[in-house]
């Protein structure tokens, strides 16, 4: 599959039209970011690794019928994906604190939520990704009830499938971010899982293996998610 033209360029990745209407090929970039778009680096092999951790994830997903716009990697840094109409909206799952629950609700890190917490967030970065509830996305239109409800439960069945695939890695899940999209009316998983959006901690050490080191400039950073592929027997360049 050939790439056409670009369609959008994000903060980490850029996306390309094929001849195909129903399918583009994302590009995984070295780029990185944090604090919407404040905060940029160039991280060398960044974009091979999360391209091929985010196809092994996104099988894996699917192999556990999770309906995902994956179709194939085309390259190191290259996927070919069906083409959704991207819902602007974020959809967390929290299984211990960590980040802006703790800015926003004055708790301290690392304690274990059970049941999980799940959160809208709008995506809009000027506006700092903020938080939403259903009453906001049913009445500005950005999704149905019944789509909101389909996220929710694929948010969690997905958190099921990942919570077990990384402790099984000796990872903890820590939180995550997924986007969704419509596809023929079908609600699909589409963007990317990754090391840049959710959080990973060793489980013995605690020691995190995402973009929080990163945002805290603790270095080492494509080598935690280096370490994350490897643990999880994704095969790298
Ligand atoms: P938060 O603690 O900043 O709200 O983020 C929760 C998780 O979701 C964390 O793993 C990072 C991820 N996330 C993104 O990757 N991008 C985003 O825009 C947001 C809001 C969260
Ligand atoms: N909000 C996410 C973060 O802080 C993604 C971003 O905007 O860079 O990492």
């Amino acid at each position: 599959m050939q790439i056409e033209q670009e369609l959008y360029s994000g903060k980490a990745k850029t996306v390309y039209t094929t001849a195909d209407p129903d399918r583009l090929i994302l590009r995984f970039r070295d780029d990185t970011s944090a604090f919407d778009g404040e905060k940029t680096a160039q991280l060398a092999r960044k974009g091979m690794v999360n391209n091929k951790t985010n196809a092994f994830i996104m099988e894996q997903l699917e192999k556990a019928g999770i309906p995902t716009h994956f179709e194939r990697v085309l390259s190191n840094n290259e996927s070919l994906v069906k083409r959704l109409d991207m819902i602007p909206l974020e959809c967390v799952v929290r299984n211990i604190t960590a980040g802006s629950i703790c800015r926003r609700l004055g708790v301290p890190e690392n304690q274990d939520l059970d049941p999980p917490v799940f959160e809208f967030f709008l995506k809009n970065d000027e506006l700092h990704d903020p938080l939403v509830n259903e009453y906001h996305i049913r009445a500005f239109g950005w999704a149905s009830d019944e789509e909101m409800a389909t996220m929710k439960r694929l948010t969690f069945e997905v958190n099921d499938v990942l919570k077990q695939l990384f402790m099984d890695a000796g990872i903890l899940l820590v939180d995550y971010k997924l986007e969704f999209g419509r596809y023929h009316g079908q609600i699909v998983l589409g963007d990317e899982f990754t090391a840049d959006g959710c959080r990973l901690w060793d489980a013995a050490t605690r020691k995190k293996l995402d973009k929080d080191r990163f945002r805290q400039d603790m270095g080492d950073v494509v080598e935690a998610y280096e370490e994350v592929a490897e643990r999880l027997g994704v095969e790298l360049d």
